[in-house]
């Protein structure tokens, strides 16, 4: 049996999920091929820190991973080698990094991450020839190329029982409740928990709004006796004119992430409405605990396919659900252009049918 060293590393945000990655990966390539499995810490910094923070995977010290939130290998959305924190500037560290994998002896690296990480994979391939395949992550679902990234599920469920509990509150003391979720530029989130949630509004980055329209939504609602609404902000959602309040945004650029979207929302309707209205920030929340089952075997299936690929040297790719086979797609392809919501995508429609006001016009 041909024996391979092989790194893998979880970067950007965390998701639920990604130690079902690290687990399936390891009981195949470890338990079944024989192969040496090398788990690098907090992303790329592993071994651009010295010393390196590098641990032998095996199955054994794997086991009771599948279930666990956060990933055993630690990750951070900072510290890009490309254009690594220096003293004063960013330096391109990525040549060092190139030399510190080939130093390991490494036959290539599994990359699971979101679009920042594996465009990182993707350039550390392209000006080094250093052997990649990515394994897609992020509770946003806003990679290219893939039905579903794991982790978003996850993040959705969170977010729906947000919802539910909302309702309840909402309900007895007849408010206007807000809940802002995660997404970065991507509504994705925001979409399927408000549907699964049963929002009477949903706004999203990709539908800029009138605030007229949720403020007609709640007159309405309140005309046929409903004295309470349930509205779903996306964190990146804005008014189509006028701005939204500030708001830090941090991932990873070492800010304070505020919330400002669904405050901005808030300010707007109580600008035309008397309606009493409370906003609930989801945060982190929907990135922290177990990955839902759909989670644990999407992520099963990758950490899998990841293995074949590496067998097959299928180098430069990256894995993918498509039409719920697991296939793979040159990396090359998936990065560098996140998915949105198109505002035409059936579920939206759908939305609109079952009478939650998007915020414009169909
Ligand atoms: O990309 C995942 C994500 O959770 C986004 O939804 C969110 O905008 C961002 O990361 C938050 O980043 P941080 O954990 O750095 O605050």
């Amino acid at each position: 049996m041909a024996t391979k060293r092989i790194g893998i590393l979880t970067g950007g945000g965390d998701a639920p999920g990604l130690n079902a990655v690290i687990r399936a990966f390891v009981k195949s390539a470890a338990g079944v091929e024989g192969w040496e499995i090398i788990g690098i810490e907090d992303s790329f910094d592993g071994l651009l820190e010295v010393p390196h923070r590098l641990r032998p995977l095996t199955p054994k010290s794997c086991q009771g991973l599948l279930h666990r939130g956060g990933t055993m290998l630690g990750t951070t959305n900072r510290g890009n080698p490309f254009s690594y924190p220096g003293a004063q500037d960013t330096v391109d560290r990525s040549g060092e990094l190139a030399d510190r994998i080939r130093a390991q002896g490494f036959d290539g690296l599994v990359v699971i991450g979101g679009d920042g990480t594996q465009e990182i994979g993707y350039h550390m391939m392209k000006r080094h020839n250093i052997p990649v395949i990515g394994v897609p992550k992020t509770i946003d679902n806003d990679l290219a190329c893939t039905d579903y990234t794991f982790g978003f599920w996850s993040a959705v469920d969170v977010a729906t029982e947000a919802l539910d509990r909302l309702h309840t509150t909402a309900e007895s003391h007849d408010r206007v409740m807000l809940l802002e979720v995660m997404g970065r530029t991507a509504g994705w989130i925001a979409l399927y928990a408000g549907v699964a949630g049963g929002a009477d509004a949903i706004a999203i980055p990709e539908i800029p709004y009138d605030p007229d329209r949720f403020v007609a939504k709640i007159q309405q609602r309140r005309a046929r006796g409903r004295h309470f609404t349930l509205i779903v902000v996306a964190e990146g959602a804005k008014p189509a004119e006028g701005s939204a309040l500030p708001i830090e945004v941090s991932h990873g650029q070492g800010s304070i992430k505020a919330g400002g979207a669904a405050q901005t929302l808030a300010q707007l309707i109580a600008d035309r409405d008397p309606a009493e209205s409370r906003v609930t920030v989801l945060g982190h929340l929907q990135r922290g605990g177990s990955p839902v089952p759909f989670d644990r075997v999407l992520a099963t299936r990758f950490g899998v396919k990841a293995v074949e690929l590496v067998k097959a040297d299928l180098w430069g790719n990256l894995v993918r659900l498509e039409n719920d086979r697991i296939t793979h797609v040159p990396l090359e392809d998936a990065v560098g252009s996140p998915r949105h919501v198109d505002p035409n995508h059936p579920l939206i429609a759908t939305a609109r049918a079952v009478g939650i006001e998007m915020g414009a016009p169909a």
